[in-house]
């Protein structure tokens, strides 16, 4: 049983073709590797590197979806069509989600309850920016976007969710969390959780570190008990580091 997760979010980078090639090439480590792999590409590569994910041993997630389940939302992907398409997983609330395109924790709410209605494990993300973490905040806030964004969710759903953290002035900022404050923000998450939810759900609770990962400091941060796995940007688009960090 593979116990931690790294999930590699692309963002808007690599085209099919790119897309294939990284997976191609990466066969070896993705299915040979001690940690559960998650690709999210974008959307038009998704049901492409799907194919292989039985072979090399990853799964394919989503960087978003729509909490309608159909209709005249131009534009917009289901959860529906993303399960179609072979998707286990969806990132939901990036901080670049909500900022550029100004996704509330009500709006999340909604995309996580439609993604559990279609059996897609939700990675909800949650993180303070510089002001807040200054201000010592971090774990007010970072609980209030919790609470808002589990908002009606059963206990027996909780347990599916995944909650990534990251903090916003460490994403693709080369700026990281020491160890002791990434501890103490997870074992928050989990407290908070189980003490709202239902306290046996303590440990099983999975908790993500996201925010400027690298070969260098993924051991460490992988070293900690308390932590379920991290979310990866931008060393997850390069062969090399993505190939060290799954190797660690
Ligand atoms: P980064 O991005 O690893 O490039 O900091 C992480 C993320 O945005 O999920």
């Amino acid at each position: 049983m593979k116990n931690k997760i790294i999930i590699a979010n692309w963002k808007m980078n690599k085209n099919l073709n790119q897309a294939e090639k990284f997976v191609k090439n990466l066969a070896k480590e993705i299915s040979k590797s001690e940690y559960k792999i998650v690709i999210c590409p974008d959307f038009t590569s998704m049901y492409s590197l799907n194919k292989y994910s039985s072979e090399y041993n990853f799964e394919v997630g989503s960087q978003n979806c729509f909490w309608e389940e159909k209709g005249a939302f131009t534009g917009e992907v289901s959860a529906l069509m993303l399960k179609n398409a072979g998707v286990k997983y969806v990132i939901l609330g990036h901080s670049e989600r909500r900022k550029y395109f100004s996704e509330s924790n009500e709006i999340i709410n909604k995309k996580i309850k439609i993604c559990l209605e279609n059996d897609l494990i939700p990675i909800v993300c949650v993180g303070e920016d510089i002001n807040l973490r200054q201000l010592n905040q971090e774990l007010l806030f970072v609980n209030r976007q919790i609470l808002e964004c589990l908002e009606g969710i059963s206990n027996e759903n909780i347990k599916k969710i995944i909650v990534a953290y990251e903090p916003l002035w460490s994403i693709g900022t080369g700026k990281t969390i020491s160890l002791l404050q990434a501890e103490e923000m997870v074992l928050n998450i989990r407290d908070f959780i189980s003490k709202k939810y239902d306290k046996s759900l303590k440990n099983e609770i999975k908790v993500l570190y996201g925010g400027s990962v690298n070969p260098e400091n993924s051991k460490n941060f992988l070293s900690l008990d308390s932590l379920s796995g991290l979310l990866i940007g931008g060393a997850s688009l390069d062969e090399q580091k993505f190939s060290k960090i799954i190797k660690n």
